[in-house]
């Protein structure tokens, strides 16, 4: 284990969950568990809780869980040594660095460090004679020195090695250029020079302040547009969103989406402080993730071309599966919100804003525009499909609006068009309900884990392999009458559990979620945390013999035939005191 396991367990005890998850969610207390409404994922009604005895967390909506440590990873954005260091920080402790983690986590604080360094150089080199054709850029473009101070933008010199000299001057090594992407090896001399020249820097910096990658735009029309810098351990794509560092303190009720760089930075100086960028690449589910912990409501803006579009028709879902509200911007004359800034000004796009159109306005338009509404079979087919979508909505009030809505559009009698929707309504209810219906059965059948890749091939002996954990976890001096082995268990997951709760009350240590150490994926920990959250069931002798003979059991079924019988001969005299069955 990488950090030692005295430590972690003085952790978790100068960490209490409720005073951590305190600091982050207001709590209410029902009966023994603390309730709030979930960090996680956007809701009305408190589907968080806390357990303070056993140190989890669950949330019953978005089944997110774990012990505190695991808590920090998910609302701090961390890794789980870098959780370990925050908590230790926040007791006043002082961390026994194993040799591993130390070296690894030096080696990213240097790499974050050359980020640092790299994004003031390029900031100083703006102010160099030959930097006159990236000021004149910025000028062309209108943005403002505030604006080039906030977001510290900068310039790559037109040179094959003024960064890797200036950062070689610092004390960082070719390796380490290039391992954050800032330099590239020449393919066949024994050398490497600058990734990013002549170009505009935009530094990306995450939500705690690292700068942990670069933008950087050509200043004419050469190719390609933008270079961005590669995936590296410090920058993961898919977990950052461009100026949110700076977005996460605006004041308004929602943020901004938009696709480019220099239209998050325009809104930003138009006083619209609450845009962010996604970085060149696709929009992910954790970027919708990661949105839900700063607001409720995001409005896209991306541009209005078929790729734009099509984006925004991606986004939706993953938003929505975020729990966030979804609005959509539509703009006209311009291509972009930075041009339409430009061109329209600030109280224009405000207005925009304010009559951004909900996911059905958007949806309704979009099937609308593939249609010439002039023609009657093209009228014909629109209502067709407008009445499918229509039907979707789950709120009568909904359909009724968007129904006269697409009746006006095809200027037919909104009578005509509620009837088509009435039927494919009630059709898709019941779609719903079959599906429900087998969802719910499957469910109580087979009990599968809710979580990817987590699955029960016994459930039979899952289960009480399940209730024997839970029960261990509530009364771990129970541990002294359970003989049975981590390969007894059916689930590899909940043999692992037992494993580790063992190995703790083995070793004198409170047996408990929160000092586990890194051994469980993110997934395994949120399934057992919503196996031991489960209501406490009375401690019985009975109950704890019953679940033993099952496991027992069942695990005698899996054995080779043969060897079945003499293993049960052993185990039965090895266990003669164990249980009584
Ligand atoms: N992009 C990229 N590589 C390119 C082109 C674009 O990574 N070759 C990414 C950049 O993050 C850019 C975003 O896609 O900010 C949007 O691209 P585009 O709409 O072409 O650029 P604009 O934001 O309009 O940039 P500008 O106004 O500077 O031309
Ligand atoms: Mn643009």
């Amino acid at each position: 284990m990488a950090f030692p396991a005295s430590f972690l367990d003085e952790l978790s005890a100068r960490n209490p969950i409720e005073d951590v998850v305190g600091q982050y969610v207001s709590l209410t207390r029902k009966s023994s568990n603390l309730f709030g409404l979930c960090p996680f994922h956007s809701e009305k009604t408190g589907s968080f809780s806390v357990a303070p005895e056993k140190g989890i967390y669950y949330c019953f909506g978005c089944h997110k869980g774990g012990g505190v440590v695991n808590f920090i990873m998910e609302i701090e954005n961390l890794d789980y040594p870098d959780a370990v260091r925050f908590l230790a920080k926040r007791a006043n402790m002082e961390v026994p660095e194993d040799e591993s983690y130390r070296n690894r986590y030096k080696s990213q604080e240097r790499l974050k460090n050359l980020c640092l360094e790299a994004a003031r150089f390029f900031r100083s080199q703006l102010t160099t004679p030959e930097a006159q054709v990236a000021r004149d850029y910025l000028n062309k473009r209108g943005l403002s020195i505030d604006t080039v101070k906030k977001f510290g933008l900068g310039y790559a010199p037109n040179a094959w090695s003024a960064l890797k000299d200036a950062m070689s001057a610092k004390g960082f090594s070719w390796e380490e250029m290039i391992e954050v992407g800032l330099a590239v090896k020449h393919p066949t001399k024994n050398s490497v020079y600058d990734y990013f020249r002549n170009r505009l820097m935009f530094p990306i910096i995450d939500v705690r302040g690292n700068v942990i990658g670069f933008g950087g735009r050509v200043l004419d029309d050469s190719k390609p547009k933008y270079l961005n810098s590669p995936e590296t351990v410090i920058f993961n794509k898919r977990r950052n969103l461009f100026a949110l560092n700076e977005a996460k303190k605006s004041k308004e009720k929602f943020i901004i989406l938009t696709e480019g760089y220099m239209d998050a930075i325009a809104l930003h100086q138009y006083g619209f402080d609450c845009a962010v960028a996604s970085l060149g690449t696709a929009f992910t589910e954790e970027h919708a993730q990661l949105l839900a912990k700063y607001t409720e409501k995001v409005i896209l803006t991306y541009d209005g071309d078929e790729a734009g579009q099509s984006a925004t028709r991606r986004a939706i879902p993953m938003l929505e599966k975020a729990g966030l509200t979804v609005k959509v911007l539509q703009m006209q004359g311009a291509k972009d919100p930075d041009e339409f800034l430009k061109t329209y000004g600030p109280d224009a796009f405000r207005s925009l804003l304010n009559k951004s159109e909900n996911q059905a306005e958007y949806h309704l338009r979009s099937i609308q525009k593939k249609y010439d509404l002039t023609k009657d079979d093209q009228r014909v087919a629109f209502l067709k499909e407008a009445a499918k979508f229509i039907a979707t909505l789950r709120n009568a009030v909904e359909r009724e609006i968007y129904g006269h809505r697409a009746a006006e559009a095809a200027g037919v009698n909104p009578e005509t068009i509620k009837i088509e929707v009435d039927k494919a309504y009630r059709r898709q209810e019941e779609i719903r309900r079959k599906k429900q219906e087998t969802q719910d059965l499957s469910a109580t059948q087979s009990r599968q884990p809710a979580y990817r890749g987590i699955r029960y091939d016994n459930v039979r002996s899952a289960m009480a392999e399940e209730g024997l954990l839970r029960m261990l976890y509530q009364e771990p001096s129970l541990f002294t009458q359970v003989h049975l082995t981590q390969e007894q268990f059916s689930s590899s997951l909940l043999g692992r559990a037992y494993l580790a709760f063992r190995t703790q009350q083995e070793e004198g240590r409170e047996v408990s979620f929160s000092s586990l150490g890194e051994e469980f994926t993110k997934d395994e920990i949120a399934h057992l945390s919503s196996v031991l959250q489960k209501n406490r069931e009375s401690v019985s002798e009975q109950a704890l013999q019953d679940y033993i003979m099952v496991i027992h059991a069942e695990y005698q079924k899996r054995l080779p035939s043969g060897e079945a019988q003499l293993r049960a001969l052993q185990e039965r005299k090895k266990n003669a005191k164990g249980y009584g069955g």
